[in-house]
């Protein structure tokens, strides 16, 4: 299998693309925890994090991943950067480039942002959060917890609830869910959820109940209050009401149902603490994945391991 220079959304990967990265975060899982399993099979990868908007999980686990793999890793803080004195993104990319960096991971509010830094620098990018369209590793690292407590997607039901509009972490699920076989409803108040995102091959309600209905896995969202152009719903204490999950909408889903926030998490808000903290949650253990998931990205880009499992560093 041809490995690709980025990884910019999950629209365009094949299920089969999909499935061997879920594969390859399984082999790289185990050296999360156990730091005598970590190697330097990246030593010749040098990585930068490019961060225009914040993140705790998704910037950490990269760079985590990055180093737990024995590759160079680099964050460029931007508020001290030369961004604040006007350099555009695509000078700031080949700024890096000259510098010998191999990967890039961005998070900009701007979707196509990754696209448009990929397009015009040798480095490979990843996608790291651009605007409302795609979160890539976040849907890969949910993939990869469903995959492990579900043991395949065919005919799962899966029910993403809250800000679906704004959410680029429910695209890329949307993308591959469908991709892998699973059945996606995509629920929340009308304001938040367009109908017009049926023809992803997924089912819209505004009824939380009939979402979570059989359901095997639950999802829910943060309210994307720095996307939202106007109000959306008259408070969050009334958004909470309607339609924050808690253990009384659980007889609703099938008794082994698993709960998963991509965080961070408005506690009481899109989910009670009760919940969060319960034995159904899985929230702890896709952070966990996320470090593997983004081993598995960096080696694919890498061309380590994806198709041979040889230590062939292939990237420009
Ligand atoms: C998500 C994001 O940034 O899109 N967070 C994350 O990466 N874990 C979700 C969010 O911010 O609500």
């Amino acid at each position: 299998m041809q490995t690709k220079k980025d990884l910019l959304g999950i629209k365009n990967l094949t299920a089969e693309e999909i499935l061997m990265l879920l594969k390859m975060a399984k082999a790289e899982k185990p050296k999360v925890k156990n730091p005598m399993l970590r190697d330097d099979s990246l030593r010749q990868i040098s990585m930068a994090t490019l961060f225009y908007e914040n993140s705790t999980r998704t910037k950490l686990s990269f760079l985590l991943a990055g180093d737990y793999l024995g590759a160079i890793t680099n964050d460029l803080n931007i508020s001290t950067s030369s961004v604040a004195k006007g350099e555009t993104l695509i000078d700031t990319g080949l700024t890096l480039d000259s510098m010998g960096i191999n990967i890039i991971v961005i998070r900009h509010s701007m979707a196509g942002s990754a696209k448009l830094l990929a397009e015009n620098i040798s480095a490979a990018v990843v996608n790291g959060g651009d605007g409302s369209n795609e979160h890539p590793t976040q849907a890969l690292l949910d993939l990869f917890t469903i995959w492990e407590h579900k043991g395949s997607f065919d005919n799962l039901k899966i029910a993403i609830l809250g800000d679906i509009n704004n959410s680029r972490v429910a695209r890329s699920n949307v993308f591959g869910l469908t991709k892998l076989g699973a059945n996606v409803t995509l629920a929340g108040p009308a304001t938040l959820v367009s109908s017009n995102i049926a023809h992803l091959g997924v089912t819209i309600t505004n009824d939380i109940t009939k979402a979570i209905s059989d359901a095997d896995v639950i999802m829910g969202l943060r309210v994307q209050l720095e996307r939202q152009k106007a109000a959306y719903f008259p408070s969050l204490p009334e958004y909470a009401n309607f339609w924050g999950l808690n253990e009384s909408h659980l007889k609703y889903a099938k008794p082994d149902a698993i709960i998963m926030h991509p965080g961070p998490v408005n506690r009481g808000v899109e989910i009670s603490t009760n919940l969060i903290d319960g034995n159904r949650s899985v929230i702890y253990p896709q952070v966990e994945n996320g470090v593997a998931i983004r081993m598995a990205v960096l080696k694919y880009l890498s061309n380590v391991g994806a198709k041979t499992g040889e230590n062939v560093i292939k990237l420009l």
